[in-house]
C-alpha cells in the first residue's frame, strides 16, 4: 500500500502491533478515519497488488507548500478490495469530504459522517461501545475533545488512542536542528517537516500529562504502551518524503505491465530495512514517541 513511503508503511504497522489487544464491541467509531485505509487493514482487510494509497492524489506541484496531497477524489477511485475485513466499524468521521469519499468506497464503514473534531460531537451521549483514534492531538483543545469522546461512550465502553508523548518533538530534525536553534543553515528543514511539528505535533505530552486529561474527562487507563523510538522517527522523518512528488511522476510514466514486478521489487528490497526496524520499533521503551492507551469510562 505505502510502498513508495516506506516510512509510512513501518508506523503503521507498529501501530496495528500496539493495538492488538483493542476490540471493537457495540456501536464504533473510528475518530478521523481519513480514507479509512490504516483501519481497513487492521481489521484485516486486503487489497490486490495493483492498488496502492496513492491512486488518487492531487497538487503535487504544492507538496513542499504542506498541500495535502491525498484530499482528492473522483469516480474513478477504486480500492481494489482483494478480502474483506474480519469486521465492520460504524461510523467513520473526518473534516475532509474527499477522505470520506474514499473511505466509504470500501464498504468497511456503515455510515461516513463529515464533522469538525474541534466543536461538540453530532452524536448522542452514551452512543458508542468503542472509539478509535490516532487524530486527538491534531485537534486544537486534547482536554475538550477528550470530554467529548467521554461523553458519547457509553459506561463501560472502551477508547484507543495513539497519542505523542513529549519526547517525539526533541527526535524531529526540524525541531532538534532549527526550531529550537534558529540556526538558519538548518532552515530547509522547513521543507522536510512540512508543517507537521508546527501544526500537527503541538501536542506531544507525558503519561502523566495525558492521563490528567482523561481523568478530568472521567476516563481511566485500562492498557499503556510505548512505541516508536527515537531511530523509527528519525527514518520516518526522513524516509522518501523528499522525492516523493519526483517518485509519482516517474511511477506515472511506466508502462501500467511492467509496475507490478517494479512494485514486488522495490517491496523486496524494502523489506531488507523495514523488517529489523519494526521489531526495534515494537521495544516498549519509556522514551518512545507515542503512547498507545485503552480507556475505559
Ligand atoms: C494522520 S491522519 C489519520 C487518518 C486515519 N485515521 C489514518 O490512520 O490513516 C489525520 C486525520 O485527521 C483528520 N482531521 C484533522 N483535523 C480534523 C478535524 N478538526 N476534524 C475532523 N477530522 C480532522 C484529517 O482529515 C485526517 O484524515
Amino acid at each position: 500500500m505505502f510502498w513508495l513511503r516506506p516510512e509510512t508503511a513501518i508506523w503503521r504497522y507498529l501501530d496495528i502491533e500496539a493495538m492488538k489487544g483493542f476490540e471493537f464491541e457495540g456501536r464504533s467509531l473510528d475518530f478521523g478515519c481519513g480514507d479509512g485505509v490504516f483501519s481497513f487493514i487492521r481489521a484485516g482487510g486486503r487489497f490486490s497488488a495493483g492498488f496502492d494509497a496513492f491512486q488518487k492524489t492531487e497538487k503535487l506541484d504544492r507538496f513542499y507548500q504542506n498541500v495535502d496531497v491525498y484530499d482528492s477524489y473522483d469516480e474513478s477511485y477504486d480500492p481494489l478490495v482483494a478480502s474483506s475485513p474480519s469486521y465492520q466499524i460504524s461510523v467513520g468521521f473526518d473534516h475532509k469530504a474527499n477522505l470520506l469519499r474514499k473511505a466509504a468506497a470500501l464498504n468497511f464503514y456503515k455510515e461516513t459522517i463529515e464533522g469538525d473534531g474541534n466543536a461538540p460531537l453530532p452524536f448522542d451521549s452514551n452512543s458508542f461501545g468503542s472509539i478509535f483514534s490516532n487524530i486527538v492531538y491534531w485537534l486544537d483543545n486534547p482536554a475538550e475533545v477528550m470530554s467529548e469522546l467521554g461523553r458519547i461512550l457509553v459506561p463501560g465502553g472502551k477508547i484507543c488512542l495513539m497519542l505523542p508523548n513529549e519526547t517525539l518533538p526533541q527526535f524531529s530534525f526540524y525541531n532538534s536542528l532549527y526550531a529550537k536553534t534558529k540556526d538558519e543553515q538548518w532552515k530547509w528543514l522547513e521543507l522536510l517537516d512540512r508543517g507537521r511539528l508546527s501544526d500537527n505535533i503541538k501536542q506531544s505530552k507525558s503519561d502523566d500529562a495525558w492521563r490528567e486529561i482523561f481523568r478530568s474527562a472521567g476516563l481511566s487507563v485500562s492498557h499503556h504502551s510505548q512505541h516508536l523510538p527515537k531511530v523509527v522517527i528519525q527514518a520516518w522523518d526522513i524516509g522518501f518524503r523528499p522525492m516523493f512528488p519526483a517518485l509519482m511522476s516517474m511511477v506515472a510514466s511506466v508502462d501500467p505491465q511492467k509496475l507490478p514486478s517494479i512494485k514486488a521489487e522495490w517491496v523486496d528490497a524494502l523489506r531488507m530495512f523495514a523488517n529489523p526496524l519494526t521489531a526495534i520499533g515494537q521495544k516498549n521503551d519509556g522514551s518512545s514517541a507515542f503512547h498507545c492507551y485503552v480507556l475505559t469510562k
